[in-house]
């Protein structure tokens, strides 16, 4: 349908045009043909589903031990994605990630490069405690992933943090060694995507190794130039 506009144009009456499943936007205007980012409202019902799925797990010694599903924290509007190994005591209690001594640290450490931790978004590879605190086994990181990437391709961020070995293993692979990887800018592709990907120490490893924090403090460093030169506004 063709409308006729007060300024003599003609454009495609939008309405009916943007109500098709096609990948641009009629606009009268000359930018913002492509489609933006989806709204608020489609990311957070694509996070609903897939915490849905996670909680319908079935077989899962993880969810099976655990008081509730620890899913995320903060906030996925400001492109920072950091992913830790799996929810502690605290956390299985309150529901929410990284709220203990961790967490307390993690807080310290987004502040020291001028980040407030309620704008990154937080996430775990596992959503389960692991009974005991125990490392997650390889075959839970493995069936973990799956709800990682997508969990990853829904947030969308510009900067991904991977804090551990764990974290690391789920989207790396076990082949590879923190100690070497750690501090280096990485791409990693997800459903058709690249992430720009950094792995640093977990903040539970830096309190059992203070010495180490030197080099968290330079991935941290790094991490906010980047932020700085990709004009990231948080
Ligand atoms: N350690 C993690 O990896 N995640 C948490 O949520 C808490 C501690």
């Amino acid at each position: 349908m063709i409308v006729k506009e007060k300024n003599q144009n003609y454009i495609m009456k939008q309405d009916l045009i943007n109500s098709f499943e096609i990948d641009y936007i009629f606009e009268n205007k000359p930018i913002n043909r492509f489609k933006s980012k989806p709204t608020i409202e489609i990311t957070k019902s694509k996070l609903n589903d897939l915490q849905i799925k996670i909680k319908n797990l079935s077989n899962c010694e993880l969810k099976n031990n655990a008081k509730q599903i620890v899913f995320s924290d903060g906030s996925f509007k400001n492109s920072i994605m950091i992913v830790g190994e799996g929810p502690g005591q605290k956390e299985d209690e309150l529901g929410k990630p990284f709220v203990g001594d961790a967490g307390q640290l993690l807080n310290k450490m987004l502040a020291a490069i001028n980040l407030k931790r309620e704008n990154v978004y937080i996430t775990n590879v596992v959503n389960y405690r692991p009974p005991n605190n125990r490392k997650p086994e390889p075959a839970e990181i493995i069936r973990y992933s799956e709800f990682l990437r997508e969990h990853i391709s829904i947030i969308d961020p510009k900067i991904l943090i991977l804090m551990g070995s764990t974290a690391m293993e789920a989207l790396f692979g076990s082949k590879i060694k923190i100690s070497k990887e750690r501090g280096a800018w990485k791409e990693i592709i997800i459903n058709n995507k690249t992430y720009l990907t950094i792995i640093t120490f977990h903040p539970a490893y830096l309190l059992r190794q203070a010495d180490q924090k030197k080099y968290s403090w330079a991935d941290l460093k790094k991490i906010r130039k980047k932020i700085d030169e990709l004009n990231i506004k948080i």
